[in-house]
């Protein structure tokens, strides 16, 4: 990733700062949900690395849509890291710290969102050069309180809430300067995308934009 793009990310999440998983078994799906979340107003997308189908999801999200940051999420080893790299991946996002992960990406200039639960984690990112991280499982690691606590030691470190995050708690995370974006399954519910319900997903994305735009006016 250029900075030019790392830029980009960073307007984007200025604009509408929620990313919304993506979990597909097949490419056609997961483009027609990519589609149905820009149509509701997000376009930073992470292709969660969770069916066997998924490098094959995010490879046809980053050629067939035009507009939308694809990221991979849950990557757990440097072999996944560099398979999404080699497949278009604008950033990687993984539910723990892994420091080679962390490494790959940092030397490949692709954003990275490592998980994060404890001041050690946050601490050992910031070492490592990191200044933006996943906080994950946000909502049981501690939600909105335990972010102000390690905003108030990490104050140059950015946090990217997922795991509990909902339309319900939204507002709150978002309120907080040292949150980045916050990311979630809540945008592309299993039952929508098994029923070929698009529509629920582009209402649920404009949700979401509506309040971001409320906790961040
Ligand atoms: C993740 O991969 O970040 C989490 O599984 C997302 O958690 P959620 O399903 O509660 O949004």
């Amino acid at each position: 990733m250029t900075d030019d793009i790392a830029a980009e990310l960073a307007a984007k999440f200025l604009a509408a700062p929620v990313v919304p998983l993506i979990e597909a078994d097949d490419p056609a799906t997961a483009v027609r949900i990519a589609n149905a979340l820009q149509a509701g107003g997000l376009d930073v997308v992470e292709v969660v690395l969770r069916t066997d189908a998924a490098l094959d999801c995010m490879a046809a999200i980053v050629q067939e849509t035009s507009g939308i940051i694809v990221g991979a999420g849950t990557v757990l080893t440097v072999e996944q890291a560099k398979a999404v790299a080699e497949r278009g991946a604008q950033f990687v996002v993984s539910p723990g710290l892994v420091d080679d992960v962390a490494r790959f990406c940092i030397d490949k200039n692709l954003p990275f969102f490592a998980g994060t639960m404890t001041a050690g984690e946050v601490q050992r990112a910031y070492a490592l050069g990191l200044r933006s991280v996943k906080f994950f499982p946000a909502k049981l690691a501690g939600g909105v309180p335990m972010l102000k606590a390690f905003s108030s030691v990490f104050r140059e470190m950015k946090f990217m809430p997922t795991g509990g995050v909902s339309a319900d708690n939204l507002g709150e995370f978002l309120a907080l300067p040292s949150v980045v974006a916050c990311g979630g399954s809540w945008l592309t519910p299993k039952d929508a995308i098994a029923a070929g319900d698009f529509e629920q997903i582009t209402k649920l994305a404009r949700e979401a934009v509506e309040l971001a735009r409320a906790a961040r006016p």
